[in-house]
């Protein structure tokens, strides 16, 4: 079963002292950790296969190559698309969104259609559409969540109309932690004609996803959240639209034919992987899904919520803390306040006792100021993590409320 300190062994980071403290890395929400079997992966590439893809045909490149389709059909696995040619390798989600926009929304979007996001959108997921509204006079239209931070479905049908062009949603906040009922949202779309972006930054890591069953058009998530490096990112788009799409940017891999009159582009995916991709940051991404399918998305998601229960627990129990997000449905973040303490100051406190939480507004300052505040702490849960790291966290807070 579900193993978590085996599992731990895995992550050579989390052996480290932090401050001469064990490390209780509770940041996941920002930046996962990455599993040996990424690193040594991408190690061994570089030492031994390391040479371009698409572009050789001598050994290194070809296997290279190998390896980079390779990758690209475990993301297809993990998501389940009809098929690989549906996963375009973009550097995170937010290139992937920007992508959508730029190209999709520059084509299909005219001055007064409407796009329409919720309230707990990170800034990736509503300042491009923000510059597309002021671009081509689209609305940007906004659902509301209520004061617990949850999904309030006659919120979201209330502004939905046969204007909405696009419903670009987050599938898990990285404030709130709320997860929304993405199938549901989309099915309700698509009964008006709008396509449905999920923003799945959170919700890839702690939730099994399967994008033909979501039904969903356009899905982006990043690497370095689900235990691969940085620098790369998914987005997966039904085949049809993506290959309706203008490319987003120009130059090698993404062409058909070239003459200094006229170009004609290459199919998707490769149309939108313009020059060198982040090739060995793709191989690692693979890597990583495998590892987390190999672990199985059902047992994660089971021994996170276990932990996401405790943890409600025991933040619960302090007095003068205030969790930001409480709804029902919601996965393992956790956004809140300490009465009188600045959340920079006890992330400063927390950082001595070894303990790493985010601070601030965490990239979705509309959120974080609706639900009352300018500066949050936040703690995540990755797979990794145990009840141990959740009682020293505690234990650092009451620690540092002695402080103030
Ligand atoms: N979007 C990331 C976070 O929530 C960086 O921390």
């Amino acid at each position: 079963m579900y193993d978590v300190y085996k599992i731990r062994q895995d992550f050579p980071i989390l052996s480290v002292l932090i401050n001469g403290k064990p490390n209780t890395f509770l940041d996941s929400a920002a930046s996962a950790q990455k599993p040996a079997q990424v690193i040594e992966k991408m190690r061994c590439l570089y030492l031994e296969e390391y040479a371009n893809v698409h572009r050789g045909s001598y050994y290194l490149s070809e296997q290279i190559t190998i390896a980079y389709e390779e990758a690209r059909s475990k993301i297809h696995e993990f998501l389940n698309t009809k098929s690989d040619k549906e996963i375009v390798f973009v550097r995170n989600a937010t290139e992937g969104i920007n992508l959508v926009a730029a190209t999709w929304g520059r084509k299909y979007l005219k001055a007064g259609d409407e796009v329409l996001i919720s309230e707990a959108e990170h800034h990736a997921n509503l300042v491009p559409w923000q510059a597309l509204r002021d671009e081509l006079g689209i609305k940007l239209k906004i659902f509301k969540v209520n004061d617990k931070g949850e999904y309030q479905e006659e919120e979201y049908l209330k502004l939905l109309s046969d204007k909405t062009k696009l419903v670009a949603v987050t599938g898990m906040s990285n404030v709130l932690g709320t997860i929304f009922p993405i199938k549901e949202i989309t099915r309700q779309a698509h009964t008006v004609g709008a396509k449905v972006l999920v923003d799945a930054c959170q919700y890839a890591v702690h939730q099994k996803i399967d994008v033909q069953d979501l039904d969903c058009d356009f899905l982006v998530f990043s690497g370095h959240k689900t235990y691969g490096p940085s620098g790369i990112g998914v987005l997966y788009g039904k085949y049809d639209i993506l290959n309706s799409m203008p490319p987003y940017q120009y130059g090698g891999d993404m062409v058909d034919t070239v003459t200094y009159e006229k170009t004609t582009f290459n199919e998707p995916p490769f149309r939108f992987e313009a020059g060198t991709p982040a090739i060995m940051q793709a191989i690692g991404l693979g890597e990583a899904v495998n590892y987390m399918m190999t672990l199985g998305m059902q047992n994660i998601t089971a021994h996170e919520q276990e932990l996401t229960q405790y943890t409600t627990e025991q933040l619960s129990a302090i007095n003068g803390l205030k969790v930001v997000g409480e709804a029902k449905d919601k996965g393992g973040v956790f956004s809140f306040n300490v009465e009188g303490m600045h959340p920079q100051d006890l992330a400063f406190i927390l950082d001595k006792e070894g303990v790493a939480v985010r601070t601030g507004h965490h990239c979705a300052q509309p959120i974080v100021n609706r639900m009352g505040y300018e500066s949050l702490a936040r703690a995540s849960l990755g797979l990794y993590n145990t009840k141990e790291d959740i009682d020293v966290l505690v234990g650092a807070i009451r620690k540092a409320q002695k402080f103030f």
